[in-house]
């Protein structure tokens, strides 16, 4: 049994690793979440008390992380900005959230001797072109193309000096574009379901070309849980499951399995910088850890997050109609 802090616990991917970390072993969780616009305490409904504890701060408090880190064996560090297209509006909070907020933590491992694991993406590397044979690999060199990934690229760099000059025990994961339930309706995923749930129809930013490589979150978590237990200490992974499709494939997989027209959406102005493709090589976590995705077929695991928006209109309908306003104004 480990004692376990999970920074941005309730914003999506996060608190889906903490339902699996409550279904999968008997570990302890404590959750440091800001409940920003992005957290939501009703994603975290149902956990068990003595299993599940909930801190409401922010990964920059350095005396408060400093606190909870002390009293843990591990930490698990989701808390990020992790918008793109809200990047590009106000860069500010991502460079305190992702970058001043990872020094916080770090501070806080080394002080205390505590393993740490951040989680980080694959949008660190850039972009890829359509027809490229190559994929990421734990070698390619960092190129982020935007205020979010560059922060984020900034904060793993910052794992990877504290690990060589403090011998702070660090692991790193970079993955790639999650699905599933909990997350936010600003996602393209999300948002597109819930318009169909609305009567709107789906958006779609410049011709859909782009390509993305979707992994369901559960796959995410299991990933992470695999590297926490048996990573070695300073190295990086990278998380994939070999799920490549452009957007606007996407989008019509979504109309089809809500039973609308696959012409049913609007083309709408492309994001500034928008990267073009991402595609993970995982061979060195799967060889290494042995670890394996579960869920293989998009269609199917696409499907299930239609069930549960279908499901979960209170969960999601609170926030949509500002996320809306934000991107009639940007045009989207
Ligand atoms: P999210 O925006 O849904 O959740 C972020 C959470 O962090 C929210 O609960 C928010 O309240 C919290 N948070 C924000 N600022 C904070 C602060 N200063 N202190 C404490 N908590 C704070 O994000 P997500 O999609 O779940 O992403 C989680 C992590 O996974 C991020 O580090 C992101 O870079 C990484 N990641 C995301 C994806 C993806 O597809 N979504 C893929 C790879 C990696
Ligand atoms: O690759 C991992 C990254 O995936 C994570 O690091 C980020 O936190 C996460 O947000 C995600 O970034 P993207 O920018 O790829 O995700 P997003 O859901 O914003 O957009 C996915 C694709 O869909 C992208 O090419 C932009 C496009 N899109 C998005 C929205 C919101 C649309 O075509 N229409 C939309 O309405």
């Amino acid at each position: 049994m480990m004692r376990l802090l999970v920074t941005g616990g309730a914003g999506f991917i996060g608190s889906n690793f903490v339902h699996y970390v409550v279904d999968h072993t008997d570990h302890h969780v404590t959750v440091l979440d800001k409940l920003t616009y992005a957290g939501n305490l009703a994603s975290l409904e149902g956990l068990p008390d003595d299993r599940v504890a909930f801190v409401r701060g922010d990964v920059a408090d350095a005396t408060l992380v400093d606190g909870l880190v002390g009293s843990v064996d591990a930490v698990v560090h989701y808390a990020a900005e992790s918008h793109n297209d809200n990047s590009l509006h106000d860069p500010s909070p991502f460079l305190q959230t992702n970058i001043v907020g990872t020094f916080a933590l770090l501070e806080a491992v080394r002080k205390h001797g505590t393993r740490l694991h951040h989680i980080s993406t694959d949008e660190v590397y850039g972009d890829l072109e359509l027809d490229d044979p190559a994929r990421f690999t734990e070698d390619t060199p960092y190129n982020p193309s935007s205020p979010y990934s560059s922060t984020k690229a900034g904060s793993d760099l910052l794992v990877r000096a504290w690990v060589r000059s403090f011998g702070v025990a660090a692991t790193i994961s970079n993955c790639s574009n999650n699905y599933g339930p909990y997350q936010h309706v600003e996602k393209f995923i999300p948002r597109q379901i819930t318009n169909v749930l609305r009567g709107v129809r789906p958006k779609l930013y410049g011709e859909g070309r782009n390509v993305r490589d979707w992994i369901h979150a559960d796959d995410h978590s299991s990933a992470v849980l695999t590297i926490l237990e048996k990573g070695r200490i300073g190295e990086t992974y990278l998380i994939g499951a070999d799920g490549e499709k452009d957007n606007k494939t996407v989008v019509e997989l979504i109309l089809h399995l809500m039973g609308r027209p696959a012409d049913d959406y609007d083309h709408v102005t492309d994001r500034a910088g928008h990267d073009l493709r991402y595609a993970i090589d995982s061979t060195k976590l799967r060889d290494e850890l042995g670890w394996l995705p579960r869920y293989g077929d998009f269609e199917r695991g696409l499907a299930a997050t239609v069930d549960w928006y279908r499901e979960h209109e209170d969960w999601w309908a609170p926030a949509k109609d500002a996320t809306e306003a934000f991107y009639a104004e940007l045009g989207q």
